[in-house]
């Protein structure tokens, strides 16, 4: 297994995913991780990413000695390549010409990591404002581009690597083939993780796992607690007993439809708790954005809880989980990200509960749960649907959150998401949705005069969430989906589209 070290790059889950490809199992630690943890990791190699800082500069993230002493095969990507360099003697100084997109890299030498790469000249992806100004000693370039002497070193006595461009990024022409170089042979990793019969290996795991006992999961209708129970259902069938709780914040007739999908259609045993007015009335009076998704989070937890009790005999507890929560193992985060929002998932949360954990989606990346998803028979339109927040309408109402607000934008969202799917649009944005605001305009419909509220649509083209871009959806499309809003929901005398980017604004507008 591959130890990645993070040191703030963009490209870190990237890494994990190409090493994932490759069939082998990683995890990321950051920078600053306690020694201890990764010896007890005992990885047999390391990767250490890139990173925005500069290794000169005093405050520069420094390379933790202690992993040179294990004695296995170290890769350092860009950041990475430069620390390795200047502990070993080297110097790094801030170039001339920084290096941002593609590069011709000449392989110059006999390369170790690059023996399966054919070419001598092949475009890479640079991303980098400093570069080697003088290679330690015991260091040999392999590689180098018209800016920069040294792309690429080895070091074969001690096993280590480095390369200035980024191997995992999809564009470096022979990228993968590096990775598995390294991975495969000069780390020797087995090639463990089987996606052959995933389905067939996650049923005989979770049978022996779980043996005769009864699991509970809450089901939240998002993708990855369904994939979880369709799953659950086929390995064990009526043992499983899911919870699904109505907040009155779902999309529009959403928890019909979870039913429909989950109990009618796949027969799962679903417990549906009508919670509605416990919630409406847990949010009475309160505006702020942080209280109602605490509000909400606590609700759920009860609401949960009281459900798990009046079961007899659940042993265990099964949960969503996914690949990326998981390779960023607890305590090991840089601390470095602020907190902008406080997510919450619904579903995982009662720890006094006693109960074992199950999380058979843990190895698996979002596109795999949902290949997952759809190959055990849950619809498509399902599983490729845009996300949700655990909250729900809850931080798409403005302020104070109101049973009659609810009503009006879950139907207001309910027409934009009809007509996206309807343009062939559904699947060209990231994530689209109508915001409610407590505010009221006036408007003439008909030769009335409506004094009534605004609906602002969002609509986010993103890969990761992090950053977004606004849809620059057709101006006809939006005009439909505006005249549809008004005239069909009397509520509403105004729809406006938002044309904030991420940053600086965030995707939601609480
Ligand atoms: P923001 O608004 O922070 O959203 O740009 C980024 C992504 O996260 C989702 N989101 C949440 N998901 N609980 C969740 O489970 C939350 O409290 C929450 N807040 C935002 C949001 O929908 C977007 O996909």
């Amino acid at each position: 297994k591959i130890l990645i070290i993070d040191y703030g790059s963009q490209y870190t889950q990237l890494i994990a995913r190409r090493i994932r490809e490759l069939d082998v199992y990683c995890e990321i630690y950051a920078w600053d991780a306690d020694s201890q943890d990764i010896i007890d990791f005992a990885p047999t190699g390391i990767v250490l990413s890139g990173g925005p800082e500069s290794v000169h500069l005093p405050d520069a993230p420094p390379l933790n000695t202690d992993i040179l002493d294990l004695n296995v095969p170290i890769l350092g990507i860009c950041y990475g390549m430069q620390l390795l360099n200047v502990h070993f003697g080297g110097q790094v100084e801030a170039s001339d010409f920084k290096e941002f997109g593609y590069a011709a890299v000449e392989l110059m030498d006999q390369s170790k990591l690059m023996a399966q790469v054919d070419d001598n000249r092949i475009d890479v992806w640079m991303s980098h404002g400093d570069q080697i100004k003088q290679l330690a000693p015991d260091f040999k370039a392999v590689a180098k581009t018209g800016t920069t002497e040294v792309a690429a070193f080895e070091y074969p006595q001690k096993q280590l690597f480095g390369l200035q461009f980024h191997p995992e990024v999809e564009h470096t022409e022979g990228g993968r083939d590096m990775l598995a170089q390294f991975v495969h042979t000069i780390c020797g990793c087995e090639k463990q993780w089987k996606t052959g019969n995933i389905i067939d290996t996650h049923v005989d795991n979770i049978r022996a796992q779980v043996g005769q006992d009864q699991v509970l999961l809450g089901l939240s209708g998002g993708v990855d607690s369904s994939v979880v129970a369709a799953l659950l259902h086929k390995a064990i069938g009526d043992q499983l007993v899911c919870v699904f709780v109505d907040t009155g914040l779902l999309r529009f007739k959403e928890g019909d439809e979870v039913m429909q999908t989950m109990a009618d259609k796949m027969d799962i045993r679903v417990i549906r708790v009508n919670a509605q007015q416990q919630f409406y009335s847990a949010l009475k009076g309160i505006d702020d954005p942080e209280q109602k998704r605490r509000v909400i989070g606590e609700q759920f937890i009860r609401i949960f809880e009281q459900e798990a009790k009046k079961l007899d005999d659940i042993k265990w507890l099964a949960q969503g989980t996914i690949y990326p929560d998981v390779i960023e193992s607890a305590g090991a985060s840089t601390g470095k990200a602020h907190v902008i929002k406080s997510h919450h998932n619904v579903g995982g949360l009662p720890a006094d509960l006693a109960l074992k954990l199950i999380e058979p989606l843990r190895d698996l990346f979002k596109d795999e749960v949902r290949k997952l998803g759809v190959s055990l028979g849950l619809p498509a339109d399902m599983v490729y649907r845009h996300p949700f927040p655990g909250p729900g309408l809850g931080v798409r109402i403005l302020g104070e959150v109101k049973a009659e607000y609810a009503d009006i934008l879950a139907r207001a969202d309910a027409i934009f998401i009809e007509e996206l799917r309807r343009h062939d649009l559904y699947d060209k944005t990231s994530q689209a949705f109508a915001v409610f605001l407590p505010i009221k305009s006036v408007g003439v419909v008909g030769d009335q005069r409506r004094y009534e509220y605004v609906i602002a649509l969002r609509a986010v083209e993103t890969i990761d969430f992090m950053t977004a871009r606004w849809a620059h959806l057709p101006y006809e499309f939006i005009d439909l989906v505006s005249r549809r809003i008004i005239n069909e929901i009397d509520r509403v005398s105004r729809v406006v589209y938002d044309i904030s980017s991420k940053p600086p604004a965030t995707i939601e507008w609480e």
